[in-house]
């Protein structure tokens, strides 16, 4: 009775689907293939819009229908449940979602441009400033919503941060009903691994960079390169840092996990490194629970011996969505 609910479910969303989308999507789609953590269960569709406009297409169907959706861009700060997800995926990775164009200092990256494109193209053009970016993986619309940044280099001054709000001058947003509204610096609100445009769909931004000398911008990126290599994890799936450093304390959460010996504690397949007591690695089977176990396992470790509750910065997607 339930399976030929769900084929009907099915049957009428992919004959609407058929009447205006332009895109491509795949029903049930496994989101463990789309995540750096490699888990995540099926998620009702995915859908990959061809353009804006069948994007506004979309969201206002979706709108109608009453389907909650979520956007992912590289699944590299989610952590996704492994039951069915009653969500409509949204990934903008259509060749218009992956435009990047330099113009003088200017540089456009459409929300699916990989962060990596945005810095290796820039330096390619004699500009310096997307350095920073070497390391994140992601994609410019989820850096952008999430305040994606590092600590400064050593010979920088104490406390020094690089961030997309530093680069970034002006962001197209969409918001739930398909309106466009361009967005000014001065208009968004950014904030430590925060932003205020999570409230739409960022579909790119247009950042400010600064001419360099090439062997300069190299050797910026090397040093870059080179402190992520020797501090963070690159061996096995992670989600880069799980919880946000607290700000009421002095301590970075990585070496507070680390103070309290808790690297190398696994649950099952899900580890914390050895290497970065915020990462936390997929072994080879790990599911969504035993990540969540040994994220709470942490959040009650620390505040025991350090009374700060540690606040997660991956994005956990369970049945219900975005919390
Ligand atoms: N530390 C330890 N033990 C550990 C980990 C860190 O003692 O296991 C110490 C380090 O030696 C250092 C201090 O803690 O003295 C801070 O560590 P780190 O420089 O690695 O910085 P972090 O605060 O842990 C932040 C961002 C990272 C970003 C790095 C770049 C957050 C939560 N994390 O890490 O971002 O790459 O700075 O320097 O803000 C991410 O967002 O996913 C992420 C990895």
């Amino acid at each position: 009775m339930r399976q030929a609910l769900k084929n009907v479910r099915e049957f009428f969303l992919e004959e609407s689907l058929k009447r205006f989308f332009q895109g491509t999507y795949a029903l049930n789609e496994h989101l463990a293939s789309h995540t750096s953590m490699r888990i995540g269960g099926p998620a009702r569709v995915m859908l990959m819009p061809r353009d804006v406009h069948d994007l506004a297409r979309l969201v206002r169907f979706l709108r109608a229908v009453g389907m909650r959706f979520a956007v992912l861009g590289a699944g590299t700060n989610v952590l996704i449940g492994d039951s069915s997800l009653p969500l409509a995926i949204i990934k903008l990775n259509a060749p218009f979602f992956r435009k990047l164009k330099i113009t003088g200092q200017t540089v456009f990256a459409a929300a699916g441009v990989a962060l990596a494109a945005v810095r290796d193209e820039a330096a390619a053009q004699g500009l310096t400033g997307g350095e920073f970016l070497t390391g994140i993986p992601g994609t410019v619309g989820g850096a952008l919503v999430m305040n994606a940044g590092v600590r400064g280099l050593e010979q920088e001054p104490a406390g020094t941060w690089h961030s997309m709000a530093d680069c970034v001058t002006k962001v197209g947003v969409m918001d739930e009903q398909g309106n466009i509204a361009l967005y000014s610096r001065a208009q968004i609100e950014f904030g430590y691994r925060s932003s205020s445009l999570k409230k739409g769909i960022v579909l790119g931004a247009w950042m400010e960079f600064a001419p360099a000398e090439p062997a300069a911008i190299a050797e910026r990126t090397r040093e870059f390169f080179e402190r992520k290599q020797r501090t963070q994890e690159f061996s096995r799936p992670n989600a880069g840092c799980v919880f946000k450093n607290p700000i009421d304390a002095t301590l970075s959460a990585g070496r507070l996990i680390d103070l309290c010996q808790l690297k190398g504690r696994a649950i099952g397949d899900a580890q914390i490194s050895t290497v970065h007591g915020n990462f936390i690695v997929n072994n080879g089977a790990a599911c969504f629970q035993e990540v969540k176990s040994l994220m709470e396992l942490i959040q009650q470790e620390v505040f025991r011996k350090f009374a700060v509750w540690l606040e997660p910065e991956v994005e956990i997607w369970d049945t219900g969505g975005r919390q």
